[in-house]
């Protein structure tokens, strides 16, 4: 069986059961938050084809109807699960997604969040960004990397209220953040 491959009883192999916590929203309401497994690709689906046509252009800076390719890449490499947090409580749809891209040598990721629109503003964004600089720094990553609408002011609340240092630039329409990590867990 390889790696990340789905055992008889449904358990991943190799799945990091312990970065999966559950956790409350600002209101109240608990969450579970974990790194996404190979069968979540048709709830991913689902939770993008409810998202609104401004939080996807807000998170691809493209109105997408369906979910890029890209984007179902992920919970296939379960060989290192970890660099997405998903909801995940079995019977429920997710509401909210962050991932980074990283080649796997360098001390720099690129980062990026959705989150349902009724899910936002609710402290989900945060969680996600704290959860993904934990497992990263544990990988070695430094620095998150993001880009951004510059009409999205967001995003940008939640990285400065993270509390981590940050550097900002802007180019070609596109705001381009760089968030330090802090030295590896
Ligand atoms: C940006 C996004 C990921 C933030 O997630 P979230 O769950 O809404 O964020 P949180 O609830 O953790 O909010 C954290 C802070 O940001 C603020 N904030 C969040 N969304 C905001 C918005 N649209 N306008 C103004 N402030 C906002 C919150 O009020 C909070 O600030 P506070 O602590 O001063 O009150 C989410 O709104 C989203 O998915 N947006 C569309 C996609 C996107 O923009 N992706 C970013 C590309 S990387």
């Amino acid at each position: 069986m390889s790696r990340g491959a789905l055992r008889d009883d449904g358990a991943l192999q190799g799945y990091p059961t312990s970065w999966e916590i559950d956790r409350f929203l600002l209101d109240g309401e608990p969450v579970h938050i974990g790194p996404l497994r190979p069968d979540d690709v048709e709830r991913l689906s689902e939770f993008h084809a409810k998202l609104s046509s401004t939080t996807v252009y807000y998170r691809y800076f493209a109105t997408h109807a369906v979910l890029p390719a890209s984007e179902t890449r992920a919970p296939h490499r379960a060989r290192q699960p970890g660099p997405d947090g998903l909801r995940r409580r079995r019977s429920r749809p997710a509401f909210g997604v962050g991932r980074y891209e990283w080649d796997g040598s360098s001390r720099e990721a690129e980062v990026a969040f959705v989150v349902a629109d009724g899910f936002q503003r609710r402290g989900v964004g945060t969680l996600l960004l704290e959860r993904l600089a934990a497992y990263a720094r544990e990988q070695g990553i430094e620095r998150f990397v993001a880009e951004l609408l510059p009409e999205n002011p967001g995003v940008i609340r939640v990285f400065r209220a993270s509390g981590h240092w940050l550097q900002e630039s802007a180019t070609d329409g596109v705001v381009c953040v760089t968030i330090d990590l802090g030295p590896p867990a």
